[in-house]
């Protein structure tokens, strides 16, 4: 009796190759005819007669094909409904992992709105793609539409639709597929936090969601994450007086949350992570037009892409350390907000004049960097923010923008996004655009540098807050010149050899949103680049 009870147990949670619990399954077609059809399916009837519904429909396995056939295929007695969708040339490349992703995506979004509750992913070549595919398909943002009960109540009532593998058989396919389905509900945590309404994403609901989205991880995760959610009282006691000075103009707390996560040794310097967590953007005092300010619920974007990152690394168990910081605070007018002009003095202890006040993020971001850099004192600092109008100007939604001095991340960044599909653009992070925050003002350092370069000023600009970096010599170097001092350097502080940190800056402000809902898009917020951070963080278990 209990051995049976065990028994089942692990079949299920194995997604059954038998899939007896699908109502509906995804099946993959080649441009050169190739049809991926399951095990079970090649072994009966089934395939001769999906072979001949195939070749009546003209289907051609173009990418962004997808046809629905309905029968018996012999892949159990529920299985009803079977999308072939198209793959295009098989491959191994990047580009056609993505035609995975998008091909099933597009198959579980046909059949979800056939009424598909429990869909079936036959093996696609690329398992971890399609599993990511499928469950970035499924995502919908509708918790704000009457009528519509919580997706938490929805799934108990077996109202959500499912996915899940069918007839993998390795343990290296059912590995992929798990690791896919973890990235894109990582990826889908983001979508949420950002697309959530400002007046139910404050700096205190989003410290508590991300805490409860982590405990949800099990004990045996938790055991490995500490999670410190800090207040006002300790950004002041950290002499914070950037951060502070964009948060106080608005009657919401701030929040500072600090996610470790140590799956590797005891004592291995961290990969540091920083998100800009500004739950909304009205500009404060430099306030912003109307047209499209709602967009600014989702300036959290570089928190949520962190949150949802710290919780794939987790939950994929990475055998590594990584700190995250989150700086959030709303940013608003009011009669104690702050006025443009007036001077801060940062953790750093530069002080910067703040000339538009709508130049928010950098000025939370500054202390968080100097925090992170000078307590955690990681190996690789990356922070991710919507800091610039300017990125979608340059850049739109096909690239984020990242700026490095460091030769070695910017590859590494470059080929996690690459992979991921969501991918980087290198930008400037250079000395030359120091004079235009420098000049002109009564303090250190100027929060705003003018509308020329508006996104590598900001870059340069945060650079200035990081402890521990390698710093460019400006144009000097390139002349054989000897270095030039530029900038203000910072007295690293005891145990921190400079140079030792590499520092990334990535502007996600043209990525932030969509209006796309092809395959695993959805209009609305995108919640990238997830994926790419968490390939990027995979990327150190192979090297540890
Ligand atoms: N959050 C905005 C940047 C932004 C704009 C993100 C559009 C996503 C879409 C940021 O805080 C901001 O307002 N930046 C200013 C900086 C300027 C005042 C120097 C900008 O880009 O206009
Ligand atoms: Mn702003
Ligand atoms: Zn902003």
């Amino acid at each position: 009796m209990f051995r049976i009870r065990t028994a089942s147990r692990a079949l299920r949670s194995f997604h059954s190759s038998t899939a007896r619990w699908h109502d509906s399954v995804v099946v993959g077609l080649h441009s050169d005819g190739q049809l991926l059809s399951p095990r079970a399916m090649a072994a009966g009837q089934g395939k001769e007669s999906l072979e001949v519904l195939l070749k009546a429909s003209g289907s051609k396995g173009k990418a962004g094909e997808s046809r629905v056939f309905y029968g018996d295929f012999g892949l159990g007695p529920d299985v009803k409904k079977i999308a072939v969708v198209g793959l295009g040339k098989q491959g191994t490349s990047a580009l056609a992992k993505d035609r995975v992703r998008m091909a099933v995506a597009t198959g579980v979004k046909q059949l979800k709105a056939q009424e598909a509750q429990d869909i079936g992913i036959a093996p696609m070549g690329h398992d971890e793609a399609a599993a990511e595919g499928a469950s970035l398909g499924l995502y919908k943002f509708n918790y704000f539409v009457s009528g519509k009960k919580s997706a938490d109540a929805e799934i108990k009532a077996g109202k959500v639709a499912k996915v899940s593998a069918v007839d993998l058989e390795s343990p290296n396919e059912i590995q992929a597929f798990k690791a896919g389905q973890i990235q894109a509900k990582a990826q889908n945590l983001a979508r949420i936090l950002m697309e959530t309404p400002s007046n139910y994403m404050t700096p205190t609901l989003f410290s508590q969601r991300v805490t409860k989205e982590l405990e949800s991880l099990g004990p045996d995760v938790v055991s490995k994450l500490k999670i410190i959610v800090h207040d006002r009282a300790w950004a002041e006691e950290n002499k914070m007086g950037a951060f502070l000075s964009v948060a106080k103009g608005s009657d919401e707390p701030l929040r500072f949350m600090e996610i470790h996560y140590n799956g590797g040794k005891p004592g291995d310097r961290p990969l540091g992570l920083v998100g800009k967590g500004v739950t909304f953007d009205s500009g404060g005092i430099s306030i912003k037009p109307s047209q499209n300010m709602a967009l600014m619920k989702g300036d959290m974007g570089g928190a949520a892409t962190v949150a949802g990152a710290m919780w794939g690394i987790a939950a994929l168990n990475l055998p590594i350390n990584v700190v995250a910081a989150i700086p959030l605070c709303e940013n608003m007018p009011s009669g104690k907000a702050t006025k443009p002009g007036d001077v801060v003095t940062s953790m750093a202890g530069k002080t910067i004049e703040v000339d538009n006040t709508d130049a928010e993020g950098r000025l939370i971001l500054a202390d968080a960097l100097t925090y992170v850099s000078k307590i955690h004192q990681p190996h690789t600092l990356i922070d991710l923010a919507t800091l610039t109008g300017a990125m979608d100007v340059a850049l739109g939604s096909a690239y984020a923008g990242v700026f490095s001095t460091s030769q070695s991340l910017w590859s590494e960044l470059d080929a996690a996004g690459e992979e991921a599909h969501e991918a980087f653009w290198r930008m400037p992070l250079h000395s030359v655009y120091l004079p235009q925050i420098t000049t002109n003002t009564v303090a250190d350092l100027l929060n705003a540098g003018g509308r020329s370069a508006g996104s590598c000023t900001a870059a340069i600009f945060l650079r200035e807050f990081v402890y521990g970096i390698e710093r460019d010599e400006g144009f000097a170097k390139l002349e054989g010149e000897s270095s030039t001092e530029v900038g203000l350097a910072l007295e690293n502080p005891e145990g921190l050899k400079p140079g030792s940190v590499r520092y990334a800056h990535i502007d996600i402000a043209g990525v932030m949103d969509t209006q796309s809902s092809s395959g695993y898009h959805a209009k609305g917020m995108t919640g990238r680049p997830t994926r790419a951070l968490i390939e990027f963080a995979k990327g150190f278990t192979t090297k540890a």
